[in-house]
């Protein structure tokens, strides 16, 4: 009977055995792992010193945060996972129900010291706190960055340029043959993963993330670094809007300036105003580009040749006006004459209603013959109504029109000699326009096809 108790007994009790509760903390006191014990964090954690440590890393590129031509500074924001082993770190799971990943404090282990090569700033986004660690003595530490970090631009094609940024990340204390450092997942994975998770992107569209494993000497021995180079397009249409298209209309205002007419200077108003707004949208593309770079960008070549077009067909309205300024001044000594004449013309007629006046013939060369023609069967008509003597009215009316014909015949054959005499202005204006419409078209589609390629 106290045989079979003794066996319940022993059976409830194992029974009780199995059903164990198990904390992170028995691992931990198991570990011996606490803050001032040392052993984990001094040294790096292999028990033969000739064993390499290797560390496994990933980046993903989680955002785009700004791409700055002026200070050649590019700023993303990556995730990155470095993964190794620690040596000393080991326990059975089985005996802690099945434990297999605990997380510690990230300042209670050993961690590689991987640095960005690029860095210019050190970061200020709050750390992942904890890091994870595998039974079998794996450590992953994860962690946010925004990177600031230089990275040399080639602004050529600005606006539709594709930038390259490297991230190098290596170890600073540590050689090749103490450290070695791997990517977790080959440039298509890294890509995909970024085009996962990547929420913003802004003007930049991320096109590539590629990675690549280099070895650099310095003083004697190698260090291992891994360069992740970031491809990205800009997206032009901001720019292309904002600055582009606005001195493309301009070019076409000053094109169609050509349809203004000279005289009175309007045209030369007008195109000196479209070269002041030129010199505006100068002025913020001086805010965008970097003062120095190698090879001139096209946005730069863009605006200073058009610049200098508008510059030069203001020159030729300049030339135009001039030439017809002088003109004018000859014309205002015939024209002085025509005053005198019209003068004599009026007085001849209230003397006499026969006599006709030819008096514009003298100045502008109208043909006598037309002349004649048209004003005859006015001066008929007259006669013949005087002849009824019906309406004193309507032969005042008639004197009118007649004298109002006159004014008007006068005038338009006298601006017909104005035209004959600025002939030549019409002349090298069109040549001009021409000219201008060739070398911008020409312009246009070069720097097009630059962009393009
Ligand atoms: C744990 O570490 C302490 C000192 O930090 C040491 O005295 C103790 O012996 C260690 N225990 C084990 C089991 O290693
Ligand atoms: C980026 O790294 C590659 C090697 O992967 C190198 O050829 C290239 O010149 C580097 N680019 C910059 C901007 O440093
Ligand atoms: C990249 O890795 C994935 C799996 O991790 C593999 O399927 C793919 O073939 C690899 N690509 C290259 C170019 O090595
Ligand atoms: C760097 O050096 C290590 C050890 O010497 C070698 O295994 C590795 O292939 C080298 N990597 C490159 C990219 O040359």
């Amino acid at each position: 009977m106290m045989r079979v108790a003794v066996v319940v007994l022993l059976f409830l009790t194992d029974g009780a055995l199995c059903k164990k509760v198990c904390s992170y903390q028995d691992v931990v006191d198991y570990l011996n792992l606490t803050r001032d014990n040392s052993v984990y964090k001094l040294t790096r954690p292999v028990l033969d010193y000739t064993h390499p440590t290797t560390v496994e890393l990933d980046i993903l590129l989680y955002a785009i945060l700004a791409v700055i031509e002026k200070t050649q500074t590019f700023i993303p924001f990556i995730w990155a996972t470095m993964m190794w082993n620690n040596e000393r770190i080991s326990w059975d799971p089985a005996q802690f129900c099945g434990i297999t990943k605990i997380s510690v404090p990230h300042d209670m282990l050993w961690k590689p010291d991987l640095f960005i090569y690029e860095m210019i700033q050190k970061d200020d986004s709050p750390q992942n706190p904890y890091m994870i660690v595998s039974y079998d003595g794996t450590v992953i530490s994860e962690e946010d960055m925004k990177v600031v970090s230089t990275c040399k631009m080639d602004v050529h094609k600005f606006p539709f340029d594709t930038q390259k940024c490297n991230i190098s990340v290596g170890s600073a204390v540590h050689s090749v043959d103490e450290l070695r450092i791997y990517p977790s997942s080959n440039s298509s994975r890294a890509t995909q993963f970024s085009r996962e998770v990547m929420k913003t992107q802004g003007e930049w569209e991320f096109l590539h993330l590629s990675v690549a494993s280099y070895n650099f000497t310095f003083d004697s021995k190698q260090w291992e670094q891994l360069i992740y180079t970031f491809t990205m397009k800009r997206r032009p249409l901001l720019h292309v809007i904002n600055f582009l298209l606005p001195i493309l209309f301009f070019l076409c205002l000053d094109l169609a300036s050509y349809f203004i007419s000279d005289h009175r200077g309007e045209k030369l108003g007008f195109k000196v105003t479209v070269l002041l707004a030129i010199s505006v949208l100068l002025l913020i593309l001086n805010d965008i580009l970097p003062s120095m770079s190698n090879k001139t960008p096209l946005i730069a070549t863009y605006c200073i040749v058009i610049f200098a077009l508008m510059l030069l067909s203001l020159l030729e309205t300049i030339f135009v006006t001039y030439l017809m300024e002088k003109d004018s001044q000859a014309n205002l000594r015939i024209g002085d004459d025509w005053e005198d004449k019209q003068e004599k013309v009026k007085i001849d007629n209230s003397n006499t209603e026969d006599k006709r006046p030819t008096g514009c013939s003298c100045i502008c060369k109208v043909p006598d013959g037309e002349k004649q023609h048209e004003l005859l069967p006015v001066a008929e008509e007259v006669d013949s109504i005087m002849q009824t003597g019906e309406s004193h009215v309507l032969l005042l009316i008639l004197e009118e029109l007649k004298e109002l014909q006159k004014t008007a015949n006068l005038h338009l054959s006298c601006r017909e000699e104005a035209r004959r005499s600025y002939h030549w202005a019409t002349r090298i204006n069109r040549a001009f326009f021409i000219f201008y419409l060739v070398v911008v078209s020409t312009f246009l589609s070069l720097i097009f096809m630059e962009w393009n390629s």
